[in-house]
């Protein structure tokens, strides 16, 4: 057993905002970058309902970013109302993430993400995403690399796994790796609590997260919420509710803690689990708590109008109708279903929006009540 194994677990650090590097965000809650999901869009109609201390944008290729495909700058698309602003890298060349580092901060991004985490083959074939946990020189190479490309108001933060395999996780190949790039610069490092070889399925192990905050607060001091002191680590992996997230600071002993597919069905769950830490501390309720089944129905419109302004009729036709099922899923009653089929069957925007006012103008008002938030 390792000196950091042994470490007691460290108190939680409930409603305290994180603080990465120079950079003090408004809560310890992040969205996490999910391909095909966290566009602009998304960005803005979950941080418009509070709670979102950091978003990120989805993994953008840095060739892409500087020769200027569209698909890349659609991917990197932001603006003044999605601050603060992560933009995730993937790949495997120091000298190309480097130059795509300074694209990111010539364009508006807070923060620079590496991603380590991504185990999809189309990334690890070029060494990229999670494979870069198999060769942590080059890991750190790059990390190198993009710290000195950037300005120093820029921190430089990872996103990994716990390793690729089983033996990965068992050596505690996520501790190492972390420490190594906290040495050299890195300011954040998320931790998706699987294996590569576990995709997304299986347990989540907050017990390997666990062990990377402790072998990260040995190597560079206690976090403490400060520009002085040791680097935050962010835990992520199934946190739906907000007793998840309580639980995943608790456990864990990690400064954040990041949520994507929770969010799917309740962008305001960082809202509700940003109000349960102040709760638990005794502090002023700042937040509002679950919105009503009307408001939900102007999130999902306010969604959609987001997706046509940013990205054409076309994709936000296709997107809308694809995410009606996850929209959909916390709204109340009779009517829920008719909603759903009136928006998958929409030909067109108009058709979305009346299908939206049709729910509104027939749920009987005991539907529209605030339902009970969980004890
Ligand atoms: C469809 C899908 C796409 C994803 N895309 C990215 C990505 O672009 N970058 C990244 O770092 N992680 C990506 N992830 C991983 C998530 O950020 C997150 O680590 C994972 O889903 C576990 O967290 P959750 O249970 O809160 O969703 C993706 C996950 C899914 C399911």
């Amino acid at each position: 057993m390792t000196r950091a194994q042994r470490l007691p677990l460290r108190s939680p650090v409930l409603a305290t905002p994180l603080q990465v590097g120079p950079v003090r965000l408004d809560t310890n809650l992040l969205l996490a970058p999910i391909a095909g999901w966290c566009d602009l869009a998304w960005r803005m109609t979950c941080r418009e309902l509070g709670g979102v201390g950091l978003a990120c944008t989805d993994l953008l290729s840095p060739r892409g970013l500087l020769c200027g495909s569209e698909a890349s700058l659609d991917l990197a698309r932001t603006n003044e109302f999605d601050r603060p602003i992560g933009m995730q890298l993937y790949g495997s060349d120091p000298a190309l993430l480097a130059d795509g580092a300074r694209w990111c901060a010539d364009h508006g991004a807070t923060v620079v993400d590496l991603n380590m985490g991504c185990p999809v083959d189309k990334v690890c074939k070029k060494d990229g995403g999670s494979k870069l946990m198999c060769d942590p020189a080059r890991a750190v190479r790059i990390a190198q690399a993009v710290r000195t490309a950037l300005p120093d108001a820029i921190p430089l933060t990872a996103k990994m796994r716990l390793g690729w395999s089983e033996a990965d996780f068992e050596r505690g190949a996520a501790c190492s790796l972390a420490v190594r790039l906290a040495r050299v610069g890195v300011a954040m490092i998320t931790v998706h609590g699987r294996t590569t070889e576990q995709m997304f399925k299986g347990e989540c192990r907050r017990e390997g997260i666990r062990r990377v905050v402790e072998a990260v607060a040995e190597a560079t001091g206690p976090y403490t919420a400060t520009p002085r002191g040791g680097i935050p680590v962010v835990g992520n992996g199934d946190v739906r509710t907000p007793d998840d997230a309580i639980s995943m600071l608790r456990h864990t002993g990690c400064a954040g803690v990041m949520i994507g597919r929770g969010a799917f069905a309740m962008p305001w769950v960082f809202r509700l689990a940003w109000r349960e830490q102040l709760r638990l501390r005794g502090l002023p309720l700042s937040l509002e708590g679950e919105p009503t089944e009307p408001e939900k129905i102007e999130i999902v419109r306010r969604y959609f109008d987001r997706m046509l302004e940013f990205r054409g009729e076309q994709y936000a036709m296709h997107k809308i109708r694809q995410k009606i099922a996850w929209l959909g899923k916390t709204i109340n009653g009779s009517h829920c279903r008719e909603l759903k089929d009136g928006v998958r069957q929409a030909a067109t925007p108009r058709e979305v929006h009346r299908a939206l006012d049709h729910w509104l103008a027939v749920a009987p008002a005991s539907e529209r009540a605030v339902p009970p938030v969980p004890a």
